[in-house]
């Protein structure tokens, strides 16, 4: 099966934001999503410069935006993708 890619965006206003918390999210990972995930940090998606996309942390989960995105709410879309 394919990994789902979680991409945190590392930008400054990400970062600050809660990003760096969220690159650590594969210790936090539940049992049955260890090994599923792939996890990149990338550089400022550009999405804190416009107020439209919502607030930083941004993180893509298979190239879904995330915006304000936690811990809690990536696991959470990683299993509406995973059960889409
Ligand atoms: S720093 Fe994350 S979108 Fe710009």
């Amino acid at each position: 099966m394919e990994k789902i890619k979680i991409s945190i965006c590392t930008g400054t206003a990400c970062f600050v934001m809660g990003a760096s918390e969220i690159m650590l999210i594969e210790d936090n990972l539940p049992e049955d999503l260890r090994g599923k995930v792939e996890v990149e940090g990338i550089t400022c998606l550009e999405k804190c410069k416009d107020s439209s996309c919502g607030k930083a942390p941004f993180v893509l989960v298979d190239g879904q935006l995330v915006q304000q995105a936690t811990v809690n709410s990536v696991i959470e879309k990683i299993r509406t993708i995973l059960n889409a």
